[in-house]
Formats: C-alpha cells, sequence, structure tokens
C-alpha cells in the first residue's frame, strides 16, 4: 500500500508516496509538451498541485547537451516538487540523460516518457514505440534506474500500442523489478490516440498487479472525476493534463474535494481573469515582452473557454503583445459583461 493513507466514507487523505518522496496530495499535473513550462508549473503548484513535470526532454538531446534541451529543464525551488520527463530508444543514452538529469538538475523525480504517441517521436522507437518491444523496454528502464541513482524514477505508459495487445501489467512488473517507483497508467492504447474514453478498469487492473504506487490518467475532468477514479481502481494518485489547461485551479479543486468530500467552490470569471492575468506575468518574468505574452495567448484561449462571448473575445486575445493589452480587453469585457447583467 503506497497511498500514505485509505479513505474514509466522506474523504480521502491526500498524500501519497512516490518511492522516497512524500506528495501533499493524489492530483498530479501531466507532462505535456509545448506546454508544461516553468510559469505553467508554477501556477499549478500554487494551486497545490502534487507534482509538476517538465515537458518530455530528448535523452539524445541532453547528452549532446543542446542548449534548448537544457533550458526546457531549467527549474527553481518553487516549482519543486517536480519531474522530468525524458524520453529515448537507446538505453545507454537513457542512463546517460538520467545520470546528468540528476547531477545538473536535481529534479525529486525521473519520468520515463513510453505514452508519447506522436509520429516524431516514436519513428525514432522513442515514446509509446518502445512498448513494442518489452525487452528494450527493460533494458531502457534498468538503466535509466541505474543512471537516475537515488532520485525515484516513474514511468508514463499506455495500456500498450494497440488495443488488440495490452502490455501494460507485464510493464508495470517489469518496471516493479527493476526498481521504479511509479507507473502512470494513461488507460488507452497508442493506437487510440486521445479518441474514445480512457479505460480506468485498467488502471484498476494495473493497481490489482504491482505493488508500487499507481498513478491513474485519462479523462479526469472534475473534481467528481478525480474521486471516482481513486474509488474505481484503488490508484494513488490521478494525473490531470487537458483539464488543467487554461484553469490550474482544477487542482485545488480537485484535491479540496478529495480531502473533504465537499464541492468545491468554483471561479468566476472575474476570479478566472484574474487567474489568467497571474499567469501571464509570470509569462513576462521568464520570456520578456512581447515573447511571453505572445506565448500567452494560446493558454488566454484556454482560460476563457465558455466565457460568455467567447467568441469575440478570443480574435482579440489572439493578437495581444503586452500585459497592457490584456488588461484593456480584460477591463473592457468585465464592463460589457456587468453591462449585459444589469
Ligand atoms: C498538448 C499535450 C501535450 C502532451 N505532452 C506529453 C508529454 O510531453 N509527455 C507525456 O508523457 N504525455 C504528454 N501528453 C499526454 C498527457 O500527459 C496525458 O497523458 C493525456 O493528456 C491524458 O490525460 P488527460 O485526459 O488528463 O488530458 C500530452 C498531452 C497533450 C494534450
Amino acid at each position: 500500500m503506497h497511498a500514505l493513507a485509505v479513505h474514509t466514507t466522506h474523504a480521502y487523505i491526500v498524500g501519497m508516496r512516490i518511492g522516497n518522496l512524500n506528495l501533499n496530495g493524489r492530483v498530479l499535473s501531466a507532462p505535456l509538451a509545448g506546454v508544461s513550462n516553468r510559469p505553467f508549473r508554477v501556477m499549478a503548484i500554487q494551486a497545490k498541485a502534487a507534482v509538476t513535470f517538465t515537458e518530455m526532454i530528448s535523452s539524445e538531446g541532453l547528452i549532446r547537451n543542446q542548449a534548448r534541451t537544457r533550458e526546457m529543464m531549467a527549474f527553481r525551488e518553487d516549482e519543486r516538487p517536480i519531474g522530468i520527463q525524458l524520453f529515448g530508444a537507446n538505453p545507454e543514452s537513457m542512463r546517460k540523460a538520467a545520470e546528468i538529469t540528476v547531477r545538473d538538475f536535481k529534479p525529486d523525480l525521473v519520468d520515463i516518457n513510453f505514452g508519447c504517441p506522436v509520429k516524431k517521436v516514436v519513428n525514432k522507437n522513442g515514446g509509446a514505440a518502445v512498448l513494442k518491444d518489452l525487452g528494450l523496454t527493460r533494458e531502457i528502464i534498468a538503466a535509466t534506474v541505474e543512471g537516475a541513482g537515488e532520485t525515484p524514477v516513474s514511468i508514463k505508459i499506455r495500456t500498450g500500442w494497440k488495443d488488440d495487445h495490452p502490455v501494460f501489467v507485464e510493464v508495470g512488473r517489469i518496471a516493479q523489478k527493476c526498481g521504479v517507483a511509479a507507473v502512470t497508467l494513461h488507460a488507452r492504447s497508442r493506437s487510440k490516440g486521445f479518441s474514445g474514453k480512457a479505460e480506468w478498469t485498467a488502471i484498476k487492473e494495473l493497481k490489482d498487479s504491482v505493488d508500487i504506487t499507481v498513478i491513474g490518467n485519462g479523462d479526469v475532468r472534475t473534481p467528481e472525476d478525480a474521486r471516482r477514479m481513486l474509488e474505481e481502481t484503488g490508484c494513488d494518485g490521478v494525473m490531470v493534463g487537458r483539464a488543467a489547461l487554461g484553469n490550474p485551479d482544477i487542482f485545488r479543486q480537485m484535491h479540496y474535494f478529495i480531502e473533504t468530500g465537499e464541492p468545491p467552490a468554483e471561479p468566476t470569471i472575474a476570479d478566472s481573469i484574474a487567474i489568467a492575468r497571474k499567469h501571464a506575468s509570470l509569462m513576462v518574468a521568464e520570456y520578456g515582452e512581447p515573447r511571453g505574452i505572445v506565448k500567452m495567448r494560446r493558454y488566454l484561449g484556454w482560460y476563457t473557454r465558455g466565457f460568455p462571448g467567447a467568441s469575440s473575445l478570443r480574435p482579440k486575445l489572439f493578437q495581444i503583445s503586452t500585459m497592457a493589452d490584456i488588461d484593456d480587453i480584460f477591463s473592457d469585457y468585465l464592463s460589457a459583461l456587468r453591462v449585459r447583467r444589469s
């Protein structure tokens, strides 16, 4: 049993463990390529995500000492606990990459990506493609665990390459044998991509098959979903990706609901705008203006999903380049909303 506590009828005690790492919650912020950069991670941690992850990092890029790769791995203390996620198809490269990661960056966790379905990655036999060859999977895991030394290693997998050939139980057992501390299962096969519904029964099957920490992932959108996944599968933690796009507060809401069983308060539109503005100011601190604000356009598209009148608001947000632009647009928007409602 790796969760620190089990549930009573109404509430869970919210901690969990990954190897020697104690986490203060059970809701993890997923690695998201092109998205989970430093400002995103700070927003998630401040909203009580139990841990955050970097975008996936190429082991080959790292051992070639590419500046861009190292930039993507850099983090500060206010992002802890943090995992750095590596991918690659060569065990020796993964061992070296894990060694460099731990030596130079000192994350709380090293994660291996065995789930990425994107062609650019699987064509080089990385990501989910590794699941086609369990001998190679084992070698990559063993090498990474060795390279990471004392730092716990987790793996992130899909159910398999194809629907008709699930390998998650076998991979979970291999991982456990190799000294991996946690397995995250995105409960879809690679061939499913992001379509269909995640099959949470697979998460239960994995939890019943291994002793190490199991983290469930796939289609957790609401606080109710998060709790239901814990209850239905017995998993130790849940990982949330898409539901946190433009809504970091979802971590706080899920954490609260898991802890108390009470429905959490939801942010008003003005609250969401204030959260988005804080995110934008972190983007400026990280990337400067206008670069940080231009990068922020996409996030603001997510923040304003479902806002009344979003269809006329969003084209304006896609043209911004300064913090003042954001303030002007949202201030006009809130005034118009007040008029509409009065
Ligand atoms: C934009 C985007 C980028 C992603 N990048 C990564 C990644 O770098 N590494 C990884 O393991 N998974 C990645 N994923 C998969 C997510 O971590 C997660 O497994 C998936 O979105 C299912 O969870 P959800 O239903 O909560 O979104 C990505 C997903 C999306 C939508």
